[in-house]
């Protein structure tokens, strides 16, 4: 493993794709602010200096890309599991890497990169955050808001980053963890514009839902809104 600290950089995800080149597989990037920090689907990922945790990690390993598919259900899983260990409670995961606690937003991944060459996980997690102004398209919340206690952000990072190195291949047992606290299971949620039952993510990583039409799919990526 390697950490690169940044006071402040357009953005840790572009940080590493511009560079993947010249560091290898487990180099993490983190970042007190970013100028143009990106989420999914084109949109901003805003972060106020020093409140949150703002970092991209680098994977290159053959049999790590082999298996992107369970990657970010197995990496927002990582992070649930810390968060319960903070003692935080009612965290779900929203398919395919969105955290969510008591309906509100918390952490948002993002997934970058070419296939098979390299991949680059991005993690935006709100931790000391207070005041969320703006609009957003899911209320936002932190660890801060849900606990009411300030939580030391290097500390917190240093152990997301420890157990993600230890976990990332560790696909089975984080997608029963997935399975667990799935977020949106029985829930009718907004699929290519059409409304879908969600009957819970499967364990090779899809969600099924039934469509409109009383069809059973499965869904393997894809972006679901309320
Ligand atoms: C989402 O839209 O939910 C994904 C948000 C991902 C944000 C993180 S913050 C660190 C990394 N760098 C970025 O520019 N984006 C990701």
């Amino acid at each position: 493993m390697k950490l690169i600290e940044l006071e402040s950089v357009d953005s840790t995800n572009k940080y590493l794709i511009k560079y993947f080149n010249e560091f290898d597989s487990f180099t993490f990037v983190k970042s007190k602010y970013q100028t143009n920090g990106k989420g999914r689907n084109k949109r901003r990922w805003y972060s106020p200096n020093g409140e949150n945790l703002l970092f991209s990690f680098l994977l290159k390993e053959k049999d790590i890309i082999d298996n992107y598919k369970f990657l970010s259900i197995t990496i927002a899983s990582v992070i649930l599991e810390k968060l319960n260990q903070l003692g935080m409670e009612n965290v779900s995961l929203k398919w395919p890497n969105d955290i969510y606690v008591n309906d509100k937003k918390i952490c948002g991944i993002l997934l970058e990169g070419r296939i098979p060459e390299y991949i680059v996980v991005g993690v935006g997690l709100n931790v000391n955050q207070k005041e969320f102004s703006g609009i957003y398209r899911v209320t936002p919340t932190s660890i801060f808001l849900q606990l009411n206690r300030k939580i030391d952000i290097n500390e917190l990072f240093l152990s997301i980053e420890n157990s993600l190195y230890k976990n990332v291949k560790n696909f089975e047992k984080y997608i029963s963890f997935a399975i667990e606290h799935d977020y949106l299971k029985n829930k009718i949620y907004k699929y290519n514009d059409l409304e879908v039952l969600c009957l819970g993510i499967q364990k090779d990583g899809s969600l099924k839902i039934r469509n409109q039409n009383n069809k059973i799919e499965y869904l393997f990526s894809g972006e679901l809104t309320l």
